[in-house]
């Protein structure tokens, strides 16, 4: 079991690593809506109900550690 998920995380690594040039954040696999090559999770036009969970609930980061606003004004 060990094995297979070092595996599949290898596979995530080698299969992410063309893009990620475009961007200094490695994206989730869900996150599919690319924005000038910043990859957002569908449901963005609704933060505080489908990105708080994991961005944190006043969008600043939260437990990934990516703030909505370092690359938007203030806007929610
Ligand atoms: C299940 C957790 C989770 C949810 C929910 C989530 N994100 Fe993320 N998001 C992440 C992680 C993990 C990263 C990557 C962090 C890193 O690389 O350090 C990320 C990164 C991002 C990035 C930067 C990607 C890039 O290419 O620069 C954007 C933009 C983003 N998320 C938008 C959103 C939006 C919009 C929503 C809501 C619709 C959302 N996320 C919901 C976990 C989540
Ligand atoms: C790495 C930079 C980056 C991060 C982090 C980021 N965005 Fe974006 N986002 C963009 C870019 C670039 C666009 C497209 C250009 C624009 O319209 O501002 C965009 C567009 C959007 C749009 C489309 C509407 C609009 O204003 O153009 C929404 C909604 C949005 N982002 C929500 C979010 C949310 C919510 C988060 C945090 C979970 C987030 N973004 C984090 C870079 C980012």
């Amino acid at each position: 079991m060990k094995s297979f998920m070092l595996f599949s995380c290898i596979l995530m690594i080698a299969c992410s690593s063309p893009t990620s040039n475009k961007s200094k954040y490695d994206a989730p696999q869900d996150h599919t809506i690319s924005k000038s090559g910043a990859m957002h999770k569908p449901g963005l036009n609704d933060p505080l109900t489908n990105c708080v969970s994991c961005h944190g609930a006043d969008l600043r980061g939260g437990d990934v550690g990516v703030s909505c606003y370092e690359c938007h004004g203030k806007k929610w």
